[in-house]
């Protein structure tokens, strides 16, 4: 089942909601406010406010939790969402806010959690900008903790908020579904051209195939040349700005190219990008390693040096305007 169907939409008032916590929108006081702030604390009774002075603020993107007193919530968590100024820290903020609220969900043993739009009111964050973030940090918190099963579900307090939860989450369930089934193609090698593609998808790791000889082509690699290239393409890519989200590079046992395995925290389209330079650093090797000394290469540059910068070139004029649609494999 798709994390997107475990994340539900409530239109409404978020003090009514009969679930194990509902998350406030609050400000580093703790001490109430307006919004869904004024609403939770009149809801839940003085106490509330009595338990909030013992925690001494919060700071923005944290996240403090109370009791829920007179509200049909047992818990509240408070969370201080970013004031939006347009200076580029809110997203990272408010997926905090998010991610701080979920982890304090789960240590306290709580099964369902609704939050409202954090940032979207007095705070000004773009609605369909934060949106976005939260349907994206939620359904990844959810992934990296799929032990742990939660309910998740976002507040919309207008109609049009609603709406906006509602389009977000389709957008990413129909991305989730073509992915899922472009990484489950058989390939069809009669109509494969040289490439990139994506071969698997489990879980955060994409598998992309390189492809640089076709199979049954009989024409393969030359296995020194092939060293050569394999190990300047995966010192490129594990001193490149994407080094974080590499795992693995390494060749196709029918010596046909490369497989080169990615967290999916690298977009398609960086994906392609890394691809590219890696081949284009290759075409142009002159001894030079960018970033650390420990060369992946190792003695293998002895192997055939010039047969891996004819490939590298080869590749590089072959994915020069490779798209993200590209990547599926032909049926
Ligand atoms: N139920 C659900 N959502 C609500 C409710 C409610 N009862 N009341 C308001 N909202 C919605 C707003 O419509 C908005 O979409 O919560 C979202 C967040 O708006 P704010 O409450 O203004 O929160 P925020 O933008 O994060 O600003 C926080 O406002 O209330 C003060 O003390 C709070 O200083 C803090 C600031």
């Amino acid at each position: 089942m798709s994390i997107y169907q475990r994340i539900k939409i409530v239109c409404g008032d978020i003090t009514k909601i009969e679930c194990d916590c509902i998350v406030n929108a609050a400000n580093s006081s703790l001490l109430g406010g307006g919004g869904v702030d004024g609403a939770i604390h009149a809801a839940a009774g003085p106490q509330l406010l009595e338990e909030c002075i013992t925690l001494n603020g919060c700071r923005t993107g944290e996240s403090k939790i109370t009791k829920g007193y007179r509200l049909p919530a047992k818990w509240v968590i408070h969370t201080v969402g970013p004031v939006y100024r347009g200076r580029g820290d809110e997203a990272e903020l408010l997926a905090s806010c998010y991610r701080s609220a979920l982890d304090l969900a789960k240590e306290y043993g709580i099964k369902s959690i609704a939050f409202p739009a954090i940032s979207t009111g007095v705070y000004q964050y773009p609605l369909e900008e934060a949106t976005d973030v939260a349907v994206a940090v939620v359904a990844k918190w959810m992934q990296n903790h799929a032990d742990y099963e939660i309910e998740v579900i976002f507040c919309g307090f207008q109609n049009h908020v609603c709406g906006v939860y509602q389009r977000a989450i389709g957008t990413k369930m129909s991305e989730e579904k073509t992915m899922k089934k472009i990484a489950s193609f058989t390939v069809n090698h009669d109509v494969l051209t040289k490439g990139m593609y994506i071969s698997r998808i489990d879980g955060d790791v994409v598998t992309y195939d390189i492809r640089m000889k076709l199979p049954n082509g009989g024409d393969y690699l030359q296995m020194s040349a092939a060293h050569t290239l394999e190990h300047l393409f995966a010192t490129y890519a594990r001193n490149s700005r994407f080094s974080e989200g590499v795992i693995y590079v390494g060749p196709m046992g029918c010596r046909t190219g490369f497989y080169l395995l990615l967290r999916d925290t690298i977009s398609y389209a960086d994906a392609i990008e890394l691809v590219k330079e890696s081949m284009a650093f290759a075409r142009d090797f002159e001894g030079e390693i960018p970033g650390n000394k420990k060369a992946e290469c190792g003695n293998y540059l002895d192997h055939d040096l010039a047969g891996a910068k004819a490939i590298g070139a080869e590749m590089a004029e072959v994915l020069q305007n490779w798209q993200v649609y590209d990547l599926k494999y032909k049926e």
